[in-house]
């Protein structure tokens, strides 16, 4: 979907899909000198992060194994509450391997920062975070997030890959929700 198809719905477009493209190749290149040599492991996690993995995967030079998680946050609506709940567990054994997580957006971080002292856990080489936004304003647990596509104020967005009630994930664009629509 373009923007025309939720007319209304948005308040700005505040990344387009060439923007996004072009900043998830910029990542991929640092990405990809920081891990010369070693072998990495890109973990997506469900839903959300589909398309940025498919677009930093595919912005790669040279191979990469990819695995997917699915978490719940028992949020609901635009809230995220911190309770974490494994809905799908990796399929790799991260013993020794070098894990970069892969996610669409860190808003209050409470997410990430569970999931990468679970993956610590498990004695992997090196266990890093790429998201493509993050709300500095709206972080309430410390994430350590090694690389990041933009900061964005503290709203609520949607598309590639980001969604309201399921809804908006597959617009082209990312763009601020009306508050209409959630209100
Ligand atoms: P956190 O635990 O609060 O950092 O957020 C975890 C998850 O909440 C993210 O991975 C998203 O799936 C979702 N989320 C947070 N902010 C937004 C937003 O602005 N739009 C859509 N989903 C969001
Ligand atoms: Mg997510």
């Amino acid at each position: 979907m373009d923007e025309a198809d939720v007319e209304g719905d948005l308040v700005n477009v505040l990344f387009t899909e060439k923007q996004i493209h072009d900043k998830l190749a910029e990542l991929a290149a640092v990405i990809e000198s920081d891990y010369d040599g070693r072998d990495v492991l890109i973990v997506g996690i469900l839903r959300g992060a589909v398309m940025v993995m498919a677009d930093l995967a595919r912005s790669f030079h040279r191979h990469v194994e990819m695995d997917w998680m699915a978490i719940s946050s028992y949020g609901s609506g635009t809230k995220s509450s911190g309770v974490v709940r494994i809905l799908k567990d990796l399929d790799t054994d991260i013993t020794g391997r070098h894990v970069l997580i892969v996610d669409e957006i860190i808003d209050t971080g409470l997410t990430l920062s569970w999931l990468t002292s679970n993956l610590a856990s498990r004695n992997p080489a090196s266990v890093e975070i790429c998201t493509l936004l993050r709300k500095p304003e709206a972080l309430q647990m410390p994430v350590e997030v090694r690389y990041v596509g933009w900061d964005i104020p503290n709203e609520f967005v949607v598309g590639y890959g980001l969604d309201y009630k399921e809804r908006y994930r597959n617009l082209r664009d990312i763009g601020t929700l009306a508050p209409h629509v959630y209100s």
